[in-house]
């Protein structure tokens, strides 16, 4: 039988990649949208324009209950991926309340419909490795002790501990993947990798001279969008709901992606970076690096992408990109 599936965040990098793996997996997808998206669907649909007549997308809102409720209410979902977020770190410090309010009451809603009306239906939380902080631990695994450093972080975990709650106070079949980050050509152009491969992509072909830039030191375990839907879909296929941590086992600065960025194009990133104090956040997760040795084990999950493949991706993309917005 065909089975069905709900994304919320269906616009998002991760959640037309999950679309597209689900479609080719023989699933029926739908999305939930915001309405301003359907009304401006060149450019909020530009992730899933291909597949737009494959998949059945719903106006609801993450502030909207009523909204979620009634698109949970009308369709049996088999499973639910719940991606929809104020995903950026530095406009939570910029704006705290309504990260707060997206990440944790939007997912609340979420659970609570689905316990109302849908409780066989399996649900996944976009859990984060900003949950962990300045850990303690390194690498960081299920066990290392949670130390957000941001309101993003905060709520993400607040999101963590609601959904561990509703699979053990109420039995749904609910849990996180904890996942450490993940780009592509499809990321957003405000996180640091987009940022420096569009940049890269724009001084190459001479329409910008520089690279304005924050913290070259930041380390993170940077893994690519694809590989990790990958994961999220497994994650929901097992017996018993368990929480896994998602990651490729290896950190790069910032420093380092800059260098490898440049070097695509035959740049020398000390040319072009340079550093602007408003990009440094108020308080920094310096270092991020993930063991994903329980997903390896139980899953059967692996990267498939390397740092620099990921990179030289996101460079060719760009470059194809901005070469067809100037001619
Ligand atoms: P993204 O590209 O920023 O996508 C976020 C999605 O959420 C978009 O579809 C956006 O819709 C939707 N959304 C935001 N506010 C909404 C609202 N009020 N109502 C309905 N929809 C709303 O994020 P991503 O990189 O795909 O990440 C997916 C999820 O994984 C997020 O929860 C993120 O926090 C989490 N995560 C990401 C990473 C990573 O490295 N990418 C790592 C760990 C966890 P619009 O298109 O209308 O804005
Ligand atoms: N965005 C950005 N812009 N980051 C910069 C810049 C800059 O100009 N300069 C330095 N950085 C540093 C940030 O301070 C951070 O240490 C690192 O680059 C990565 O920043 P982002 O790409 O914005 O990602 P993030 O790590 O804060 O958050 C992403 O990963 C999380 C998982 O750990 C997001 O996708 C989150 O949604 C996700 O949960």
């Amino acid at each position: 039988m065909t089975r069905r599936a709900l994304i919320t965040g269906i616009t998002g990098q991760d959640g037309s990649y999950l679309a597209d793996y689900l479609l080719g997996l023989g699933y029926e997808v739908h999305g939930l949208v915001r309405r301003v998206a359907l009304e401006a669907p060149e450019s909020r649909f530009s992730r899933i324009a291909h597949i737009l007549d494959r998949v059945t997308l719903h106006p609801a809102s993450l502030e909207s209950y009523a909204s979620i409720f009634h698109v949970l209410s009308k369709y049996e979902f088999d499973e639910c991926y719940h991606l929809a977020a104020q995903s950026f770190v530095a406009e939570s410090f910029a704006d705290g309340f309504s990260t707060m309010n997206m990440n944790i009451n939007g997912t609340h809603y979420v659970l609570a419909a689905l316990r109302e009306v849908r409780p066989s239906c399996r649900f996944y939380f976009a859990g984060s490795s900003e949950m962990f902080g300045n850990a303690t631990e390194v690498p960081q695994k299920e066990t290392t002790p949670f130390q957000p450093r941001s309101p993003y972080g905060i709520s993400k975990l607040a999101g963590f501990h609601l959904t561990r709650n509703y699979r053990d106070a109420y039995g749904l079949y609910c849990l996180s993947g904890i996942l450490f980050n993940h780009e592509s050509p499809r990321r957003g152009l405000e996180f640091v990798t987009r940022k420096t491969t569009t940049t890269v992509a724009r001084i190459k072909l001479g329409l910008a001279s520089e690279l304005r830039i924050g913290n070259l030191d930041a380390r993170r375990d940077w893994g690519h969008a694809r590989d990790y839907v990958r994961a999220m879909h497994t994650i929901l296929q097992q017996r018993e709901p368990d929480d896994f941590v998602i990651a490729t086992g290896e950190t790069h600065s910032v420093r380092e992606l800059c260098e490898l960025a440049f070097a695509e194009v035959d740049l020398d990133y000390r040319e072009f970076v340079k550093i602007d104090e408003r990009y440094y956040r108020p308080a920094e997760v310096d270092q991020l690096i993930g063991d994903a040795s329980k997903a390896r084990r139980v899953l059967e999950w692996e990267p498939t992408y390397t740092f620099s493949e990921l990179i030289k991706e996101m460079v060719a993309s760009d470059l194809a990109l901005v070469r067809a917005s100037i001619h």
